[in-house]
């Protein structure tokens, strides 16, 4: 079955059979070593610098990563001002009303990039109990495949002294993240999407410097103690082991094939092919490829044709499709083309909606 949501994603046979390694005790030194190369293979990512950034492990999905990052570094007199323009942006909101992290909202239409001069308008009028020390943004909206503005709003949050909380959990890996921007303090992420690990594990990559400012709100996701833990090869709890063996070789495998760019480039070369197959049959896109994501793109559905009748029929075919969010779900569909796909996959896919083409009116007999 290939999978077309967004993560869990395809395996690659590399990455499945290093699930197969030794079981582990946690508390052994091959272990610790494990956990330090997850770490360190996250940092090269990006080629960060181990001294100025943390790449801090969970065993948990991505959404644990974003509850960490907005529970540790929002500080108990600062406020987090949260870009919403889809489910994504939503749930920050809502980790944040649950750990009464003080924050204020931007609410967009799904539709919609985010309104930079509003945002520009907000983060100057401040937050109701002072000033924004934050602001706090989904990366790639998975919701509608939006890749919202993240230079533009770096550009808002540099000249302010904001600093920004990303939601990478569907990009990291394959859009690009500048983590050369003095803005940028943390970014939430997780091994089964981008990266084409297994789910279990998740990750917070922090500044340093950020850490020593963080409070404590929560207890497992502390993300401080873990990072502290970590860094003296240790870890408070048992973690899923053989996920971390699998985002190890899945990292390997990252650089193996040419890092961030060359993902990035062979995931806009999959949703390009999709998006024009798709197209040649009257199937548009939500939105253009322009303000798109390479990760994911959202569709509507063809004409007369509802979700589950496309979804049971391309299952059968042997695709899983994506429902839209919400209220879209009557009227999109989404196709992610990350994991373990190749071209030849994609033109599989592409035919099969011819069945759902519109019959050309055939002419009238006499
Ligand atoms: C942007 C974004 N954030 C957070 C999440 C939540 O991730 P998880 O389901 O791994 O908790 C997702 C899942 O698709 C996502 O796309």
């Amino acid at each position: 079955m290939l999978l077309l949501n967004p993560g869990p994603v395809n395996l690659t046979e590399r990455v499945r059979r290093s699930l197969l390694q030794d079981d582990l005790c946690h508390r052994e030194s091959e272990f610790y070593d494990l956990q330090s190369e997850a770490r360190e293979r996250l940092l090269a990512t990006h080629d960060l610098d181990p001294k100025a950034w943390a790449a801090v492990l969970m065993t948990a999905s991505g959404t644990a990563a974003v509850e960490s990052m907005v529970a540790a570094l929002v500080p108990e007199r600062g406020c987090v001002l949260i870009v919403e323009n889809g489910v994504y942006g939503e749930r920050i909101a809502q980790i944040c009303a649950r750990y009464r992290v003080p924050h204020e909202r931007v609410i967009g239409s799904w539709m919609e990039a985010p309104d930079l001069d509003a945002i520009a308008a907000r983060l100057d009028a401040g937050a109701a109990a002072g000033r924004f020390t934050h602001l706090a943004v989904v990366h790639h909206e998975t919701t509608t495949g939006r890749l919202n503005d993240l230079a533009g709003l770096s550009q808002l949050c540099r000249v302010r002294g904001v600093q920004i909380l990303l939601d990478g959990v569907s990009s990291f890996g394959a859009e690009s993240i500048d983590f050369g921007d003095s803005s940028l303090d943390a970014v939430a992420a997780t091994a089964n999407k981008c990266l084409h690990g297994v789910p279990g594990a998740a990750f917070v990559i922090v500044r340093r410097s950020a850490l020593t400012r963080a409070v404590s709100r929560t207890f497992y996701l502390d993300l401080a103690r873990l990072a502290a833990l970590q860094d003296q090869r240790g870890t408070p709890f048992t973690p899923a082991v053989h996920a971390y063996y699998a985002l190890v070789e899945a990292l390997k495998e990252f650089a193996d094939e040419g890092g961030r760019a060359a993902r990035y480039a062979r995931y806009a070369a999959l949703a390009e092919q999709v998006r024009t197959g798709l197209a040649s049959q009257g199937i548009e896109t939500l939105l253009p490829p322009a303000v798109s994501s390479v990760v994911l793109r959202a569709y509507r559905l063809p004409r007369g044709v509802d979700y589950p009748t496309l979804h049971d029929s391309l299952k059968a075919k042997g695709f899983v499709i994506y429902a839209g969010q919400g209220d879209l779900s009557k009227t999109l569909f989404r196709i992610s083309t990350m994991g373990n796909l190749n071209a030849a996959d994609m033109d599989r896919l592409v035919d099969c909606f011819r069945q759902w083409q519109p019959r050309a009116q055939s002419a009238p007999s006499g």
